[in-house]
């Protein structure tokens, strides 16, 4: 076992730093560069039960055929969804015999509808975990938070039913109660949880008026809110916690881990920074491991989170009131 060793899902990573879902991740080439650039887990770029509905519905529209018969719509539908299917576990077989780092498969979701059985399909394809990225737009008026949150429940429960290989959530941050949700979907079933989620956002051009997107990748300021969370959250959940967004760098890291993370994903640092980064980070890391005299991983994870640390209150202070009134004008 390794200095930087970490144990994730069930899993045992060479060392903490984690592919995050991306077009990186989405092809043998670059999912091979990863490895050989030393990552400790990759997360295969998402399959979306939004993409698989749509590949079947625009089949079913395109050249103008609607074919009207339930059983004929039912099979162009299944075929495509099972093209999408083979093509992503087509993947996951090729990353499997390829590279030494574990595979996570990763399911983009908003619902508990039909896509679940394809988690079977992800698991017979040999993935070691499944990360499901959940997120589900509350622009439903008549739904409640308490409806929403109960068809997270309902997915991972239902997802953990069908396969035997560990499951993360990968989480946006818009929760009321972020506790709350994490203790019931690790009762569901959940083993793990990446915090936090970060959105394509859609911006607006005022002199073309078209609409753009927004900072396709994140700034490094913007993991403050998950070193906040990954903190407060790491003394109330035995589950597994993976810093995401904004890790960008080996300090990064390392914060996370003294917060409580037991990983990080990363992806923008990738596409900024090429896989040359992960060595860096794990230099970086080790280096820093050497003077603070610290012989693993666990010998200094969540160190620093609000349990453990001599100044718990850090992180329950949210309004500025105080440094305000201490700003110099
Ligand atoms: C080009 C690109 C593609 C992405 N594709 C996915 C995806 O398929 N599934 C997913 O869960 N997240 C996806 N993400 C989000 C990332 O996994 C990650 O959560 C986000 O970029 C924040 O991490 P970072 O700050 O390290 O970039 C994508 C991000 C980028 C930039």
């Amino acid at each position: 076992m390794g200095k930087l060793t970490t144990q994730y899902l069930g899993l045992e990573l060479k060392n903490p730093v984690i592919a995050g879902a991306s077009g990186f991740t989405g092809n043998i080439k670059s999912i091979k560069k990863l490895d050989e650039a030393g990552i400790g887990a990759i997360v295969i770029k998402s399959l979306f039960e939004e993409q698989i509905i749509f590949d079947a519905n625009k089949t079913l529209k395109s050249g103008g055929i609607v074919y009207g018969y339930d059983d004929i719509d039912d099979y162009v539908g299944f075929y495509e969804k099972k093209h999408s299917i083979s093509k992503y576990t087509e993947l996951i077989k090729e990353a499997k015999k390829t590279v030494t780092a574990p595979v996570i498969a990763s399911i983009n979701c908003a619902s508990s509808g039909q896509w679940t059985s394809f988690a079977k399909k992800v698991e017979a394809a040999g993935a070691d975990a499944l990360q499901l990225n959940m997120f589900i737009l509350p622009f439903d008026t008549k739904k409640s938070g308490q409806e929403i949150d109960d068809e997270y429940v309902k997915t991972v429960a239902m997802v953990k039913e069908l396969v035997s290989i560990p499951i993360s959530v990968k989480l946006s941050y818009h929760f009321s109660n972020i506790f709350q949700i994490i203790n019931r979907l690790g009762q569901a079933g959940a083993d793990g949880f990446v915090l936090f989620n970060r959105f394509f956002s859609p911006d607006l051009d005022i002199n073309t008026l078209e609409h753009t997107s927004a900072n396709f990748f994140s700034d490094p300021a913007e993991n403050i809110l998950t070193m906040r969370w990954i903190g407060m959250l790491y003394s109330k959940t035995t589950k597994n916690l993976a810093a995401a967004t904004g890790v960008h760098s080996g300090e990064d890291l390392i914060k996370m881990i003294l917060l409580g993370a037991d990983a990080a994903e990363v992806v923008s640092t990738l596409y900024k920074n090429k896989p040359a980064v992960i060595g860096e980070m794990l230099k970086t890391l080790e280096e820093w491991m050497d003077n603070q005299k610290f012989d693993s991983i666990s010998a200094f994870k969540g160190l620093k989170s609000q349990k453990d640390s001599l100044n718990p209150e850090v992180f329950n202070r949210v309004q500025y009131m105080k440094h305000y009134g201490e700003l110099k004008k």
